[in-house]
């Protein structure tokens, strides 16, 4: 327990940490292309983290997409993964919309999940086998969808990408409707509310889901790659989160399609 309540009180502290330190001036770089940005409020809350977490527990391990841990390979002892700000182009832009992420696991297990919605101050939270809960509020078991009355969300660049989109533009022609929130943490935080029945991405970090999968496990939903497959940890995979019933329909949707099962091997390594 001592682990859970120290993280539920450390992101509270890193999410006012960020609502402060974004009154301020702060840099905005681009990292691997010029869409993709990061920021000074980006690295100092990782940092504000890391070190919280370092000064309580010295032989924890730290996994950050600002640069921490990108050396570890094995999931021994306690492992912690931090996203300091998922959906930093919406942090820039409209300045809400935007979550801490943190997944923890012992010796590979998952431990527990929270993310926090910023500036809405919604803490999602699960330990497992202890129920998932919004705030104070617990949340209930995830309920069984058929896509045809599903709204389901994806990053709406998968849509336009060659070799893998014609799987996603069918989803979008099937489902009721899709969402494109540009937060993959509080869109996996959404299928935990039962706001939305499913999510699903071509690639993301383990740092983008490592919480959400641990909340929605929690509930009863399903997580695993886009094939069906278990997530791996320390590598960028595909993700499908989402009930049951779903989950079960929109995996076949790549399952069905050579072309995305030859390019989904060929980029994730899984041939
Ligand atoms: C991004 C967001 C976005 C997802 C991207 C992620 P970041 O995370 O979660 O919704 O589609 O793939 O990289 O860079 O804002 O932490
Ligand atoms: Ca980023
Ligand atoms: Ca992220
Ligand atoms: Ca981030």
């Amino acid at each position: 327990m001592e682990i859970y309540l120290f993280a539920k009180n450390l992101i509270q502290d890193a999410g006012a940490f960020i609502r402060e330190r974004m009154t301020e001036n702060y840099n905005i770089d681009s990292k691997s292309n010029r869409n993709d940005l990061v920021t000074d409020v980006d690295r100092e809350t990782e940092t504000f983290i890391y070190n919280r977490i370092g000064e309580k527990f010295k032989d924890h391990q730290i996994i950050g997409e600002e640069g921490h841990g990108f050396d570890i390979d094995d999931m021994k002892g306690v492992t912690w993964v931090v996203d300091p700000i998922d959906g930093t182009l919406n942090f820039v832009h409209q300045h809400e919309n935007f979550a801490i992420s943190i997944g923890i696991f012992i010796d590979g297990e998952p431990y527990a999940g929270l993310i926090l919605d910023v500036m809405k101050g919604d803490l999602y939270h699960a330990r497992h086998g202890e129920g998932a809960y919004i705030n104070d509020t617990q949340l209930t078991d995830i309920k069984d969808t058929e896509l045809k009355s599903s709204l389901v969300s994806t990053n709406s660049n998968w849509l336009v990408k060659d070799g893998i989109k014609k799987p996603f533009i069918q989803i979008v022609k099937d489902a009721r409707s899709v969402r494109s929130y540009g937060s993959a943490a509080l869109e996996i935080a959404n299928v935990a509310k039962g706001t939305s029945s499913a999510a699903l991405f071509y690639r993301l970090h383990s740092w983008d889901f490592a919480g959400g999968m641990i909340i929605v496990s929690e509930l009863g939903g399903l997580t695993t790659t886009l094939l069906g497959e278990e997530m791996r940890i320390l590598e960028t995979n595909s993700i499908l989160t989402g009930n049951k019933k779903i989950h079960s329909e929109l995996v076949q949707y790549f399952k069905d399609d050579d072309e995305f099962i030859e390019n989904h091997a060929r980029f994730h390594g899984l041939d």
